[in-house]
This record gives structure tokens, C-alpha cells and sequence, in this order.
């Protein structure tokens, strides 16, 4: 990516400060300079290396809206793949969850990585003030009025941020969420004995939409990213190692999971990557402390079922942007004051569907036989009735945003 000319002095002034320029921070830099805030976001990874990271594909319609806009190259509209249901499937049959039937909704199928890029160069096309590959970012004074960011720019100089807001948008390692004292800070966690063994394979897509998988054998999801590139998951041992697997095992394996009476037959073709995904949930409340304000993964992670972390983070960035902007542009705080209980609620519903869809569709190690069966039972009285698939869609399709967020 081309540098921007970027200004030489050892401290730059901003309205608003962000660490992180992933998807939260870049969005939120976004949202912020089209209402003409000075902005500076910082990253300590380099665009590249973001980009090449794998993670969820699935859009939310009410991120599709903010990402569609124009100034943003509004390419998830041409490139990205409308999915207007589901297929769950279990007892070794398909069960279609059809989201337009029951909440006239869809979702999006735009990789992650697709939509940091976007969001990088509209930046660069705006000539907006991020920088990549910075070191030792730390945030000061953000219990004053007037807080700041120090780091040390990709040149190896050191530099200063003075502004009025800090946001740290810097990942589910984050370093700013410490700065708000443990005694005012509640950190919710919760582990699972289970992680995803992900690849992406280039053949191409086996079904028309994502098949989410209950089998004896575990869980498996079968994703897409394009006519020949597709992205599948199995439930897994968090210790597995992705070399101990041939490619053979890995296509058996994910076969096995989906197997019935219909035939149903996965395209197979050579795997370009495997991982393996850790599972947690995370919740940091309050998601601010006087000047310091967290978005996304600083503040919440979810296990992957249901693809919610993104969509949270962009959920995020959206009601704190108008807080913002009401606060740099005339100094009223009332929204900024709001912002952790609205995002919060929000994220305590993504919590839950998330931890939900994990449960139902995992086989816990060690599980009970009445485990298992219950599990069955839960998915049957889902998707035999319209009340239960209306529910699993209105949370897969996402809530629509606060009624203050306009
Ligand atoms: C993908 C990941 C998810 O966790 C999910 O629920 C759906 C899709 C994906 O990577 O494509």
C-alpha cells in the first residue's frame, strides 16, 4: 500500500486518538471524519499482515448499510454473496432456516479481510492520518481533558497524539482496556473445552448456502468465499496441531460430519491453509473510562458460531461515533455517557446467541448420552416450529441498531 504524506512533527493534534486500525478503528475513523473530526489511528501490525488475516465472513444487514456507503467503495455490494437462509443440519438431514420467510432479512457473505480493505483504502483515498506498523503504543492522561497516545512511527521516530478522545480499538489483546482501574472494571469470561480446525480450500462452493453441522462425530460448518475458494471449519481439540492432518483426513473428516440418506457430497480440492481457532467469550464492562472509550474485540470477544464479532465491533463504532461527534462538536457529553451500557446490551445478546448456537451444536468432551439427546431435542424444537426459526433468524440476521443511533 502507498504511504501517505504524513505530517513530520513530533506531535499532531487530533480530535479523537484511536489504536487500532482493523475493522473497529478504521470504521470509526470513517464515521468520524465525514463529520469533519481530525482523527489519527494507529497500528502496530502492518496493512498487509491485517489483510491476510482469516476471520469471519458474514455480514449483518445493518453492517452491509454502513459499509455500502459510496465513500467506502461500496464494493461488498458487487463482490460480496446474498444468503437469505441457512441449512442447519442434524439426524443426518438438512433443516433450512429460510430468513426472509420468517424475518424478511439476510446476510451478507464478505470476508473479514475484504472489509479491512475497503476500509484501508477509502482511508488512503482520503487521505486520512493512519499509520501502519507504529511500536510501543501507549495511551496517558486519559482520566484528564486532555489525553494523549506515544508511539514510535514505522520510521523509528518517537511520537505523540494530543487529543480529546482515546478509542482503543487494538484487538482482544488490548493494552488500553488495562488502563481502566480493576476497581471499577468487570471482566466477564467464559472458556470452552472445543476449538475449530479451519482451512480454506480452492474448490468449488458444495451447497448454494453455510451448512452448520450436528453430528456424533462434532460440529462442522461448511462457509464459502467465492466461486473457487471456500472456507470449512470442524469442531476440534483445542491442542490439535493442523500439521498432524493430511489433507485426506481433513476432506474425511469434514465428510463424515455431514453424511446422510440425501448424498450429500463435499467438493474437495487442495487446501491452501488450516488453523486452529480458539474459543472464548469475553466481556470488559464498563467499555469506558473518562477519556478512554474500547471498541470491538478490546472490550468483547465471542466464540465464532454465528460469525458475531465483527458485526459487533461495526455495532460498536456506531453508536460511538455520534457521541463523539456531539461531544468534539459542542461539548455535550450526554451520549459518550450512554455509550458502554448501550454497546453493552448488544453485546450481552450477541453473547448469548453465540454461546447458544456454540452449545447446541458442539459435542462437549465427555458428554453424556442425556447431553447429546437434549442437544437433539433443543434443535428439533427450533426448527419445528416458526416461532423457534424466527427466533435463530432474528439474531443470525442481527437486532436493528438503538433508536438514538440514527
Ligand atoms: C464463517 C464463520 C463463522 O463463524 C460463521 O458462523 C459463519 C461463517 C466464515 O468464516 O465464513
Amino acid at each position: 500500500m502507498p504511504q501517505i504524506p504524513r505530517d513530520e512533527r513530533k506531535t499532531v493534534d487530533a480530535d479523537v486518538g484511536i489504536i487500532g486500525a482493523g475493522p473497529a478503528g478504521l470504521m470509526l475513523a470513517h464515521l468520524l471524519r465525514r463529520s469533519g473530526l481530525r482523527v489519527v489511528a494507529i497500528d502496530h501490525r502492518g496493512a498487509e499482515e491485517i489483510h491476510r488475516t482469516h476471520r469471519a465472513g458474514i455480514l449483518e444487514h445493518e453492517s452491509v448499510r454502513m459499509l455500502a456507503e459510496p465513500d467506502l467503495g461500496s464494493r461488498v455490494l458487487t463482490d460480496g454473496h446474498l444468503h437469505d437462509g441457512i441449512d442447519l443440519r442434524f439426524g443426518r438431514r438438512s433443516h433450512r432456516i429460510d430468513f426472509q420467510e420468517l424475518v424478511g432479512e439476510s446476510v451478507w457473505l464478505y470476508p473479514q479481510n475484504e472489509v479491512f480493505w475497503d476500509l484501508a483504502r477509502a482511508a488512503e483515498h482520503h487521505r486520512m492520518d493512519v499509520r501502519y506498523g507504529v511500536a510501543d503504543a501507549s495511551a496517558f492522561d486519559v482520566a484528564t481533558d486532555h489525553p494523549g497516545i506515544r508511539f514510535t512511527d514505522s520510521d523509528g521516530s518517537a511520537r505523540e497524539i494530543r487529543c480529546r478522545y482515546v478509542v482503543g480499538a487494538d484487538g482482544s489483546k488490548s493494552a488500553t482496556r488495562g488502563l481502566i482501574p480493576r476497581e471499577i472494571r468487570r471482566d466477564y469470561f467464559a472458556e470452552y473445552p472445543f476449538a475449530w480446525f479451519g482451512i480454506l480450500a480452492e474448490t468449488p462452493p458444495s451447497a448454494p448456502e453455510l451448512i452448520y453441522a450436528q453430528s456424533p462425530r462434532g460440529f462442522a460448518l461448511i462457509s464459502q468465499r467465492s466461486d473457487t475458494v471456500q472456507r470449512l471449519y470442524f469442531q476440534c481439540d483445542p491442542a490439535t496441531d493442523p500439521a498432524d492432518w493430511s489433507q485426506d483426513q481433513i476432506w474425511e473428516e469434514l465428510q463424515a460430519r455431514i453424511d446422510g440418506p440425501d448424498g450429500m457430497t463435499l467438493r474437495r480440492g487442495p487446501i491452501i491453509e488450516s488453523t486452529v481457532l480458539k474459543f472464548r467469550s469475553f466481556v470488559c464492562d464498563p467499555m469506558r473510562y473518562h477519556r478512554l472509550y474500547l471498541a470491538g474485540d478490546a472490550a468483547h470477544t465471542v466464540p465464532p458460531t454465528g460469525a458475531k464479532g465483527l458485526n459487533l465491533a461495526l455495532a460498536d463504532v456506531r453508536v460511538l461515533a455520534p457521541a463523539l461527534i456531539r461531544a468534539v462538536r459542542d461539548g455535550d457529553e450526554t451520549l459518550l455517557g450512554e455509550y458502554s451500557e448501550t454497546a453493552l446490551s448488544r453485546v450481552w445478546k450477541a453473547q448469548n446467541f453465540s454461546y447458544w448456537m456454540t452449545t447446541m451444536l458442539h459435542t462437549a468432551p465427555g458428554e453424556t448420552e442425556f447431553a447429546t439427546a437434549r442437544r437433539l431435542g433443543e434443535l428439533r424444537a427450533v426448527t419445528e416450529s416458526p416461532h423457534g426459526r424466527a427466533y435463530l433468524a432474528e439474531q443470525y440476521t442481527g437486532w436493528p441498531f438503538h433508536p438514538t443511533v440514527s
